[in-house]
């Protein structure tokens, strides 16, 4: 059962899709108080209490213990000592003597002190007197997360080909780097499936911009690698490049589509193209009017979009400069130059991007009230994702257009997916990946990933490897890089081979994952899950934060740390191992429930069935469009019977829900001999089954 507590008059987000009755009296749980601009929520743990949601966050599963600040931040150098990355969801359950979950549905800063400053103590700060707040209480864990995710409505579904490997890099400018990325894949046979395009493919990276010199034809371009089964995937950016002359900002200033100052005028920050303007996603018009605008783009045949720097991140504006540069020639006045000064005299300068006073100085038209942008500030990448996914259903109603965006809040995940931004090749940011990709899912957004590699610094070998193999799960596939760091497109590297494996079995794997993305999508399900959520009963099994459970068969327990050559495992039941070398050189071991030591090298991966089911395999290929699926592997661990629903479709049409999709598949072990049954006579397997 879900309850609507309303506190003054929130501002419609539209995070959630059913318009709950509001209910009358205190809010249970929490013990509330009324500030002057605030309202704080307490809540008193026990000692094993513990917190889980808060979507895309750093730090562990179990939230409790750190401090957290849902505020949509550009921040590259995400460590532990962070509070905010660059989503905002305010999805909480607390599990324990008393399990609920809880959703405040507000679109400025919401602090969640989980533990931090009294170690026992839940304290909620919501910076606004206007929101709403749900309680959602329900007979177990996992329902609570399915009665959240109906109220925030239908997870964003890819196009099929977005579920295989793609390639990105911050530096390919032109038709000749993207063709010597494909031919880097195709010669040496490592598959493949998109290459993006970052802001360098732009004409002085205004959006939907072609740099006339980087692009002799685009459209052929395009053409041409579609040929190859690969796609072209350009980036647009949310500032709007102040231009005399390029018509997206002449139109913008003309029809008042941007964010304003406190005078009324356009406002004005500096981002990739210098002085831009900040279209006002909050504001329908302004959104029905930049979502056309991606039109200019699918016209050239492009069919998937990544929308980036919309929390939006700000480099500088024009006044927070001019204050950096007063103190600046304040400090230089003085003599001796104390060593206070002199921190002042580096933070001035270094402060001025993504700086808080600067989201006091823009407002948002939404309706008939004008809103000052830091009220609003967590809606901002929503609504440009949001102008996007809604541009698609006219631009292209029979067609899924791959989306997905760098800032988000709830809501958005029926728009896009995220990225989850700017991490770096550490080994701590792969465990960090694996670590939250649940709390992604418990919000809804299913369509997600890290930078594969890492973005920022230079990655190794071993971790890109170590990455891909788990980056095989994760339903976008995506190796990114920084400018300027070390070249990590697979086959940069020595161990060829290896690289064309690993990736080689994300192909194998697709039958099985895209089946489970779409059923979790289409069931408001979780494709990764912790271990918590399928052995709601095994105490042990709530303290595993580097082992996940992917669709409704898998465990996975991938390695993380350098110059490992194994890992601990703890299997909650009985399983199968699956060890790969590539996708057709596998070994497999039916391992006890309990704690075991695994071997993998650097080139293996391995993963774990539950017993009584199995996955559907296919022979692999080297982009999405190449694979047979037709013809099937079930490769399982049968103990008696295990059915299988698998999904399959064109990859493209909407008509999700067509029973046509669905294939039951029944193996069953009757007098030791296996038996299949299958309702689609077009399809046929090969038995694998342990
Ligand atoms: C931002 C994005 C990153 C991109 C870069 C240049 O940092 O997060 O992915 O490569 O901008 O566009």
């Amino acid at each position: 059962m879900i309850k609507r507590y309303i506190y003054g008059k929130p501002i419609e987000t539209e995070a959630v899709v059913k318009t709950l009755a509001p209910t009358e009296g205190t809010v249970p749980y929490l013990a509330a108080t009324e500030t002057e601009e605030a309202y704080v929520f307490e809540y008193d743990m026990n000692a094993y209490d513990r917190l889980y949601g808060l979507g895309e966050n750093i730090r562990g599963i179990n939230k409790r213990g750190h401090i957290y600040e849902s505020n949509c931040s550009d921040d590259p150098m995400h460590d532990e000592g962070k509070s905010s990355l660059y989503g905002a969801h305010n999805f909480l359950i607390i599990k324990g003597e008393k399990t609920f979950g809880l959703f405040i549905d507000m679109p400025s800063k919401v602090i969640f002190d989980c533990g931090y400053s009294h170690k026992d103590q839940l304290k909620i700060t919501v910076t606004s007197k206007d929101f709403d707040l749900y309680i959602i209480e329900e007979k177990s864990f996992t329902a609570i997360i399915k009665a959240f995710r109906e109220l925030i409505g239908p997870s964003y579904i890819a196009p099929k080909w977005a579920f295989g490997y793609q390639q990105s890099r911050w530096g390919y400018k032109n038709e000749e780097d993207l063709k010597k990325v494909v031919a880097g894949y195709r010669e040496n046979h490592i598959p493949l499936d998109a290459i993006y395009m970052d802001i360098d493919f732009m004409d002085n990276f205004k959006d939907f911009t072609i740099d006339p010199n980087g692009f002799s034809d685009f459209k052929a371009t395009v053409a041409e690698l579609k040929e190859q089964g690969i796609r072209l995937v350009p980036i647009v950016d949310a500032g709007v490049k102040i231009e005399k002359g390029y018509d997206v900002y002449e139109e913008g200033v003309e029809k008042g589509y941007f964010c304003t100052n406190e005078k009324g005028e356009d406002f004005v920050a500096a981002v990739w193209p210098g002085l831009v303007h900040f279209p006002d996603f909050l504001n329908k018009d302004t959104r029905k009017w930049f979502g056309e605008k991606y039109k200019i783009l699918l016209d050239e045949g492009i069919e998937g979009f990544w929308n980036d720097m919309n929390e939006p991140a700000i480099f500088y504006t024009p006044e927070g400069l001019q204050e950096a540069f007063e103190k600046v020639d304040e400090i230089r006045q003085k003599d001796n130059i104390g060593i206070y000064e002199y921190f002042d005299l580096k933070d001035s300068v270094s402060h001025t991007g993504n700086n808080p006073k600067d989201y006091q100085r823009f407002y948002h038209q939404v309706g008939d009230q004008r809103i000052r942008h830091d009220k609003v500030h967590n809606l901002y990448g929503y609504n440009m994702t949001r102008a996007a996914g809604e541009a698609f259903e006219t631009l292209e109603p029979d067609k899924r257009i791959l989306l997905f965006s760098r800032a988000s809040y709830i809501g958005m995940h029926r728009y896009g997916g995220i990225w989850t931004g700017d991490n770096i090749s550490w080994w701590s940011h792969l465990l960090l990946n694996i670590k939250m990709m649940p709390s992604l899912n418990m919000c809804g957004i299913l369509y997600t990933g890290a930078d594969l590699g890492g973005f920022g610094g230079n990655t190794t070998e071993d971790l890109l490897l170590r990455w891909l193999q788990f980056g095989c799960f994760t339903p976008l596939m995506r190796n990114h890089s920084a400018l300027g760091t070390r070249e990590q497109e697979a086959y940069q590297f020595t161990d060829l081979e290896s690289f064309k494996n690993i990736i080689g079995i994300r192909y194998g794997l697709v039958p099985y994952l895209y089946s489970e993305y779409m059923k979790a999508a289409l069931r408001n399900e979780l494709y990764f899950r912790t271990l918590m959520m399928d052995y709601p009963e095994d105490s042990f099994a709530e303290n595993v934060e580097d082992q996940l459970m992917v669709g409704e068969s898998l465990m996975v327990a991938p390695v993380y740390e350098q110059n490992a050559r194994g890992r601990y495992v703890y299997l909650p039941e009985e399983m199968l191992m699956i060890k790969f070398k590539s996708l057709t050189d596998r070994s497999y071991k039916i391992m006890e429930k309990g704690h075991h030591y695994i071997q993998v090298e650097l080139e293996e991966m391995v993963c774990f069935i539950k017993p009584n089911h199995f996955i559907p395999l296919c022979s692999g290929g080297e982009y999405i469009e190449a694979l047979d699926e037709n013809h099937l592997e079930l490769c399982g661990f049968i103990k008696d019977e295990a059915s299988y629903e698998l999904y399959q479709d064109d990859g493209f049409s909407k008509d999700y829900h067509n029973p046509a999709h669905f294939t039951h598949i029944k193996v069953s072990k009757e007098n030791k001999a296996l038996q299949v049954t299958c309702n689609k006579s077009e399809l046929s397997f090969t038995l694998n089954l342990h």
